[in-house]
């Protein structure tokens, strides 16, 4: 089982800033979950939310911000420390090199970004991580288009609340992963999925408890705030 860092590791240092990527790191992660969204001048950002309120000190919406207007924010403001915004970009050269598993979150559910999937998987080429990459969205249109025009990309569907049968929805689309809640893990859901291939990717499993629910099924990657709590339950 993979253990992931949500948003770098989020739990220790500011979310989705390279400071985070390196607590993440440092921790001994087998990979990295984080979120993207395109400046108004195109650029990949990693940031979770449409908006620059709650994670800086700025306000507005992403793409509304050049990336020359973006970087002028502090994304440290959580943990009182200076945190820029990075690119993807930035993201994957800091990481060149290490074989980690790369779950990029496209965020498309509220602004649509067009071209996004084309940006981001050109640039993980760029890269040579494309084989290491999971592109995931909770916006099922995406995965769909990633399937279509980057078959070479594995996908992860995400969801938080459940489809009935999600390894025959997951099967149908030609998506490779789920990415379910923990709470819509069960033994069921595990066994069903491997037996067509599927993987069960969950998120995000930051308590012991947690943990336990989701290592009595089987799971194959936890995405978490804390990745230095459960890097000894590999
Ligand atoms: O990808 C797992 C998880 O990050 C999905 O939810 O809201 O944290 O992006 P959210
Ligand atoms: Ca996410």
């Amino acid at each position: 089982m993979k253990i992931i860092g949500h948003r770098g590791a989020a739990g220790s240092a500011p979310e989705n800033t390279l400071v985070s990527f390196e607590k993440g790191l440092e921790y001994g992660v087998d990979g990295f979950e984080f979120d993207v969204q395109l400046s108004r001048d195109g650029e990949i950002v990693i940031c979770h939310d449409e908006r620059v309120d709650r994670t800086s000190d700025g306000v507005g919406w992403v793409k509304d911000f050049s990336l020359k207007e973006l970087k002028q924010l502090n994304f440290g403001v959580a943990f009182e420390k200076y945190a820029p915004i990075p690119t993807l970009y930035e993201l994957l050269a800091m990481l060149k090199g290490r074989s980690l598993t790369l779950n990029v979150e496209i965020k498309t559910g509220l602004i649509p970004y067009p071209g996004i999937v084309d940006k981001v998987v050109k640039l993980l080429d760029k890269f040579g991580v494309t084989d290491q990459s999971i592109i995931s969205s909770f916006e099922h249109k995406t995965i769909v288009e990633v399937i279509k025009n980057h078959p070479q990309i594995s996908t992860g569907l995400l969801y938080d609340c459940g489809p009935i049968n999600p390894w025959i929805y997951a099967q149908n689309l030609g998506a490779v992963n789920l990415h379910p809640h923990f709470a819509f893990v069960n033994p069921e859901l595990v066994s069903e999925s491997h037996s067509r291939g599927i993987g069960i990717n969950t998120w995000t499993v930051n308590e012991p408890w947690q943990m336990e629910h989701v290592l009595e099924s089987g799971v194959d990657m936890i995405i978490t705030n804390y990745p230095e709590r459960f890097v000894k339950n590999r």
